[in-house]
């Protein structure tokens, strides 16, 4: 398994643990790949955090075979239209915008940029990479999720994760 991610802090983070036998800085809208090299791709939270998720998805379709697969967990759009340091209501849900927030956690404050897409802005960038989506999931923490981790117990009554699966046509 290869590891991409384009802050070379993470990419040693990730290269420190078991899971990848290599781990490469890279813009995923860039990757440094040749075509028709993996069978899966693997987006775990970060496509709302990439500035060109359109460029990071074209890309994932060229280097994967065909029939390959893109897995993807966002965060969902109905939790992220109510993100961002201003207020909420002068937001709309329908368009796509970038989202700021400053955070604070374990003492550490800094401040995280997504962009928010509605649901049909998301698929249409699958669509547009080429891929056929073939399953959408919207987990929901247990009562013994929320029991063991408190702050998951909005996600209980609103979604506040997407998954998406899809498999890129054949070229
Ligand atoms: C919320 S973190 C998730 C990290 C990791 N997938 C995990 O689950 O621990 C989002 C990651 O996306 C990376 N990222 C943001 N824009 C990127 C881009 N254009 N190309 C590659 N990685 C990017 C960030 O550096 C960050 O590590």
């Amino acid at each position: 398994m290869t590891g991409v991610d384009v802050a070379p802090s993470l990419a040693e983070l990730a290269a420190g643990t078991a899971t990848y036998e290599r781990v490469v800085v890279a813009d995923a809208a860039a990757l440094p790949f040749a075509d028709v090299t993996f069978d899966l791709a693997v987006a775990f939270m970060s496509l709302q955090d990439m500035d060109d998720a359109a460029g990071a998805l074209r890309e994932t379709a060229r280097v994967l075979v065909p029939g390959g697969r893109v897995v993807a967990a966002i965060v969902h759009p109905v939790a992220s239209a109510h993100l961002g340091r201003e207020a909420a209501q002068q937001r709309t849900y329908f368009e796509v915008q970038r989202t700021i927030d400053d955070i604070e956690r374990d003492g550490l404050s800094f401040t995280f940029h997504q962009i928010h897409r509605p649901l049909h802005a998301w698929f249409a960038l699958f669509f547009e990479a080429g891929f056929v989506i073939e399953d959408v999931r919207e987990p929901r923490p247990s009562d013994a999720d929320v029991a063991a981790d408190p702050r998951l117990a909005k996600a209980r009554s609103t979604p506040a994760f997407l998954h998406l699966r899809g498999s890129v046509h054949a070229r």
